[in-house]
């Protein structure tokens, strides 16, 4: 038999290739191949003596799996509704954005609920561990905590110990010594994380593994980590805004696309139950360019902030910042007003921003990006008590979006008196609020700012 060749792996997407390149044909990310040590080729070739498996039908009852609560409300929903035993998550985020603190406080909140809970870390010292939990005030929990990077001596201790709960802090530091290549590399996250998922299946414990993301925003190591868990949890924020979003990306027990709200403070992360007041606090006086959209993050409402500002430029190219949307949204909408609405951004540098760090991923969002834009470019300000949603599509068309309902109901509650929808929402009974349906951007802008 030929012996096994060494293959090569993109650790930015995982495909295999047979000879090592610069870029990944797969995805095109530059430099990201790296050799991964053959797989041993197995004692037998896969052949007639398997065991047969049992089969069963779609209509067996299956009960709801049982669920634990932290104790922490916006980690519960992003879970989907509490800590489901066995199972595996994986939380990832870029450095020093909170994943270590935030889970050394939902350990504690755990095990003060009674969950025996371990918490390994490889990359800090139990001491420095210690000084944390003091310093956040959590001392006294019955956490067990460890510092080891070696997997196999983390399997014997899960093994003998039992607990409910385990958290490896971080899965880049962990190595496998039957994997023959450095910790952090595409084989050694893989093989570590496949040993601590099928552990967690096999004895009923559940894991939680931390992840460092590259600045693509991918976990570092393979995307296979992410196929392997249940559930992934991104953890962000913007640097200097105190605010952290836990996002839900996958759950095979909930929801995706939930997310949690939490403030870093001081004495750690603090939940925030109501972020719509939050991201709305410090909402200046009606300035021009300022546009409240109404947004849902899961099965919850969310009031932000989208700001723009609209200058002459003086360079050939003018410029296009954007922070906390996609770039390309907002190409998208600069194209739709000059097409359909005759409002040229040609000449005029654009910055878009949303307020307080938080990231808007929904469609929904466009028309109030629209209207901050022009509200921007006419120097006009927009109505302080009106939200704005609906998606834009290319002929200039707004589209309705879903759970209208409680977008309006959020947006009443919060004091706001007036929303502009896309036609044919399913608005329902919103009480206290004045609901305009427009049929297109162009509609909207002429009658909001006699424009286009
Ligand atoms: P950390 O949890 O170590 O981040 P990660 O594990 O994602 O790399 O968080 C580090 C940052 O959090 C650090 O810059 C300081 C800040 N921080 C606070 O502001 N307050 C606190 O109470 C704690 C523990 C950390
Ligand atoms: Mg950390």
């Amino acid at each position: 038999m030929a012996k096994p060749s060494p293959t090569f792996t993109c650790t930015a997407c995982g495909a295999v290739h047979r000879k090592w390149a610069g870029r990944c044909d797969a995805c095109g990310a530059w430099n990201s191949i790296a050799e991964e040590a053959p797989l041993s080729s197995g004692p037998k070739a896969l052949g007639a003596k398997g065991r047969t498996i049992a089969l069963s039908d779609l209509a067996t009852e299956e009960a709801p799996p049982p669920r634990t609560s932290s104790g922490m409300d916006e980690l519960d929903r992003v879970l989907g509704g509490g800590l489901v035993p066995a199972s595996a998550i994986l939380v990832g985020g870029d450095p020093g954005i909170g994943k270590s603190t935030l889970l050394l406080q939902a350990a504690a909140s755990f095990a003060n609920r009674g969950v025996k809970c371990l918490y390994i870390s490889g990359e800090e010292a139990s001491a420095q561990v210690r000084m944390r939990a003091q310093r956040l005030g959590l001392g006294q929990a019955p956490v067990a905590l460890g510092a080891e990077t070696n997997l196999r001596d983390i399997l014997t201790t899960l093994d003998a110990e039992r607990p409910g709960l385990a958290i490896i802090d971080s899965i880049q530091t962990m190595w496998l010594d039957t994997v023959d290549s450095a910790p952090g590399s595409v084989a050694q996250v893989r093989a570590s994380a496949h040993e601590l998922v099928t552990f967690a299946k096999r004895r009923g414990v559940a894991v939680i593994l931390v992840g460092h993301v590259t600045k693509e925003g991918q976990i570092a190591g393979p995307r296979v980590v992410e196929h392997m868990v249940d559930t992934v949890l991104y953890f962000e924020g913007e640097r200097g805004h105190q605010f952290r979003i836990l996002r839900a990306v996958k759950n095979r027990f909930g929801p995706a696309d939930e997310i949690g709200v939490f403030e870093m403070t001081g004495a750690g992360l603090s939940q925030v139950a109501n972020p719509s007041a939050l991201f709305l606090s410090d909402r200046d006086t009606p300035a021009p360019g300022s546009a409240v959209f109404a947004g849902v993050e899961g099965t919850r409402p969310v009031l932000t902030e989208i700001q723009a500002l609209v200058a002459p430029s003086p360079l050939g190219t003018p410029r296009r910042t954007v922070v906390g949307l996609d770039s390309g949204r907002l190409s998208t909408i600069l194209a739709v007003l000059e097409a359909r609405c005759a409002i040229p951004f040609a000449g005029l540098d654009v910055f878009l921003n949303v307020a307080g760090g938080m990231r808007v991923n929904e469609p929904a969002a466009d028309l109030a990006v629209a209207a901050a834009l022009v509200s921007a470019r006419e120097d006009v300000a927009i109505p302080p008590d009106m939200v704005l949603f609906g998606e834009i599509s290319l002929s200039g068309a707004l589209r309705p979006v879903t759970q209208t309902e409680s977008r309006l109901k959020e947006a009443s509650k919060l004091g706001f008196s007036q929303a502009v929808a896309p036609s044919r929402s399913k608005t329902g009974q919103a009480e206290g609020m004045r609901v305009r349906q427009m049929p297109d951007l162009a509609a909207f802008v002429g009658e909001m700012f006699g424009a286009g």
